[in-house]
């Protein structure tokens, strides 16, 4: 009697879910996967059409972020924009083969998976970050991408202690723990030169400040900032305010334009507009905003402008001494 019931109840169960399953399995194959239908497989995507004007006018998908042998096109114009941001005589040919000594195959960032739902943390080096406990909602995060002088160590509680990405210029090069992708930041000519030795035989060129002659780093996820990307961003976001983008906002855009959501940590200047580090107490040094490299005020309009419209979640931290 009771296996009777048992039977009873499991063809019940067999008659309500074999038709459910099968019209779902018509629907996939009709229609695909629900997240074929969005941008991505996140409730929202960075992606998605037609939320802003502003932001649709600026963002351009077709630009790939990284220098890989896929994507090696250089064209004149950027190379000539590129080379003239801090050489006057540049050797083209020069950079050029180095350019292609060190670059990576294809990019490892790239995926076909439309249902991919890539969840990032871009952290910057601003001071708000002391005191703000993002540590534990930073390392939740797919990526983690910081830069330059950028320390965890003793700062876990506020910034993390993850890192995906790590950008860098020869100047503010340091050594990075294993399964760390750098990402080299090339500025000018020389950073190439400078690249492809410390990943070789060590480095001897000198620059503004001394360089480092070898650094740790995992060499098969060493990865090259693209010019005409670099461009772009000059171009249709910081649209030639200062004289070039700060790494943090070439990290900033880069994240846009690899990950699906967005979370942005440790930008902000203090109230006079100096961008101190949250690992220094560097009251005197902040008088870099003056110098006209950057712009400082127009970038953090930028970044607030993004949040404003939802394509970034922002995190203020703490205000800054000033
Ligand atoms: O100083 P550094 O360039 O290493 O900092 C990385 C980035 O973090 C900057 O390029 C800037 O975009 C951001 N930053 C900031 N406010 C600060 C310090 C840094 O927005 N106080």
């Amino acid at each position: 009697m009771r296996s009777y019931k048992t039977i009873k109840s499991f063809l019940a169960i067999c008659c309500f879910v074999s038709p459910t399953y099968i019209i779902y399995r018509l629907y996939l194959v009709r229609e695909g996967p629900p997240c074929m239908k969005k941008s991505c497989g996140c409730e929202t995507c960075i992606t998605d059409q037609g939320v802003s004007h502003w932001f649709d006018k600026r963002f351009n998908s077709r630009i790939e972020p990284l220098l890989t042998s896929d994507n090696q096109n250089i064209p004149p114009a950027v190379l000539l924009w590129w080379l003239g941001l801090q050489s006057k005589h540049p050797k083209l040919s020069f950079v050029h083969s180095r350019l292609f000594e060190i670059m990576p195959k294809s990019d490892p960032l790239k995926t076909d998976d439309f249902c991919r739902c890539r969840r990032c943390a871009i952290v910057g080096n601003s001071k708000n970050l002391k005191g703000s406990n993002y540590g534990e909602l930073i390392d939740s995060q797919d990526f983690v991408i910081r830069m330059n002088r950028a320390v965890t160590k003793g700062y876990e509680l506020d910034v993390g202690k993850k890192t995906t990405h790590h950008f860098m210029y020869p100047e503010s090069a340091q050594d990075l723990e294993p399964n760390i992708h750098l990402v080299l930041v090339p500025f000018k000519p020389r950073d190439i030169w400078w690249f492809s030795n410390v990943l070789s035989n060590g480095n001897s060129a000198s620059s503004y400040t001394r360089l480092k002659r070898y650094i740790k780093v995992d060499k098969d996820k060493a990865a090259i900032f693209h010019p005409a990307f670099f461009k772009y961003i000059s171009d249709s976001w910081t649209e030639h305010h200062g004289r070039y983008p700060s790494t943090g906002m070439l990290a900033l855009i880069f994240g846009l334009h690899i990950c699906d959501q967005l979370s942005v940590f440790g930008y902000g200047m203090d109230s006079k507009g100096n961008w101190y580090h949250y690992w220094e107490n560097n009251r005197l040094a902040g008088a870099f905003h003056l110098t006209g490299v950057h712009n400082a005020s127009f970038e953090a309009k930028i970044i607030s402008r993004l949040a404003e419209i939802g394509k970034i979640q922002l995190y203020r931290g703490r205000r800054e001494a000033s």
